[in-house]
């Protein structure tokens, strides 16, 4: 077995996510595991390369993870030959001008999503991807965790029959920040700095609803900002300008309707903090974070509406749990790995950045759709 050292420029590794989930869970993780085993003699071993603002962090970052490549000129790093492939988990307002440096230093692109703050530049930077030949990623984390994979394969076993609609219940309770720290980065709730719950959520809602159930045909969301007074990182009161919460349905590709609430607004008495109901002629599904339960059509109760009795049936009790029947890997982990085998392996790849420009065009036109009261049509992008 050969051991091929891949470099990977990882920008904004001190960030929530950049930290957490993909140098911690995928990139070190995948080092814990000896590498990543290609299947043809060769085991690539991730060195990431942090890039980022602050020399402090980044360096106390490095020492603490034993990690030896560090910087904070983002230009010297793409410069570099031996740098492969270009991270970005910065804050959305700062990753188009970073992708474009790293396409045209001639790097591979992976990012986290949205990919920019506008359609027209989420479509632009697809473009010069392709153009510029390399290979291309945004991350889809949802369609990787258990609760979902769960759900495709009932979709992909013909359970449910015709697909009717699809309920999705997002969200929690994110703290104003006065007497209880915010759980959330303040850039969050300031639209100025690219903050918005559809602009962070719809392009999940995209490519969920669009790998399960169909394209995203019509929008019609109804966007607003319930608490209007946040508390900074500093304790500092600002200004909510960013919408927190939306009501959205979309039409689908084969007929079915979605229907999705997303809310950093509301209290969970749910099993998990998303939940997607699906009901189709033959069978009903609920899909989790984790788990997956279903009733079918045969297995259906029949409750009568008297709201003068007590109800009869424990409704919940009547679902039976989709088991695993695998093991579920950290979701951001399995889409490094499936990117850097296409990266390194030539595999098949479809989450790419012209995938990612489409989340970016729901959360636009679902913002059009809120601020102009109607429902909006969603083209279908042309490369
Ligand atoms: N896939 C998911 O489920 C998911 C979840 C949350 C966030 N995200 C995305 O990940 C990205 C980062 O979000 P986060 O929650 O980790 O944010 P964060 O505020 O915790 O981290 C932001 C990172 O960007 C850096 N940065 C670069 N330029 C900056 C600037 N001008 N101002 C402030 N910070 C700057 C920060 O130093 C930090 O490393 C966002 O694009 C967000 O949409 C994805």
């Amino acid at each position: 077995m050969t051991r091929e050292t891949v470099r990977i420029a990882m920008n904004g590794v001190t960030g929530r996510m950049g930290h957490r989930q993909h140098l911690v869970r995928s990139i070190l993780a995948l080092r814990e595991q000896g590498g990543l085993d290609l299947g043809d003699g060769t085991r690539l071993w991730p060195e990431p390369v942090l890039v980022g603002r602050r020399e402090h962090a980044l360096r106390e970052l490095a020492e603490r993870h034993g990690l030896t490549h560090w910087s904070t000129d983002l230009d010297a790093v793409l410069a570099d030959p031996a740098v492969d492939i270009y991270f970005d988990a910065q804050v959305t307002s700062a990753r188009e001008e970073a992708i474009r440096k790293a396409l045209a230093a001639g790097k591979h692109v992976y990012t986290e999503k949205p990919s920019a703050t506008s359609f027209a530049a989420a479509l632009d930077l697809a473009r010069r991807a392709r153009d510029a030949g390399v290979k291309h990623g945004v991350v889809q984390d949802k369609l990787f965790l258990p609760g979902l994979r769960k759900l495709k394969r009932l979709v992909d076993c013909g359970f449910f029959g015709q697909i009717l609609s699809v309920r999705g219940e997002f969200g929690y309770w994110v703290f104003e920040g006065d007497w209880q720290e915010a759980q959330r980065p303040s850039w969050n709730y300031r639209a100025e700095d690219g903050g918005g719950i559809v602009v962070d959520m719809f392009p999940h809602w995209e490519y969920v609803l669009h790998e399960l159930f169909g394209r995203v045909r019509s929008v019609q969301a109804l966007a607003v900002t319930h608490v209007p007074q946040r508390w900074d990182e500093r304790g500092k009161p600002y200004d909510a300008t960013a919408d927190d919460a939306a009501y959205g349905v979309f039409e689908l590709d084969g007929g079915a309707v979605a229907q999705i609430n997303s809310s950093w607004t509301v209290r969970v008495h749910r099993d998990e903090l998303v939940e997607f109901q699906v009901d189709g002629t033959e069978g009903s599904a609920v899909a989790g974070l984790r788990g997956c339960r279903f009733q079918h059509r045969a297995a259906t109760p029949k409750p009568v509406w008297n709201p003068d009795l007590p109800a009869t049936h424990s409704f919940r009790d009547q679902w039976q749990e989709v088991p695993d029947n695998e093991e579920f890997d950290n979701g951001f982990k399995a889409q490094w790995e499936l990117f850097l085998r296409h990266v390194y392996a030539d595999a098949p790849y479809h989450w790419d950045l012209f995938a990612g420009a489409r989340g970016v065009q729901l959360a636009e036109l679902g913002l059009r759709s809120s601020a102009e009261g109607r429902r909006i049509d969603v083209p279908e992008i042309t490369l």
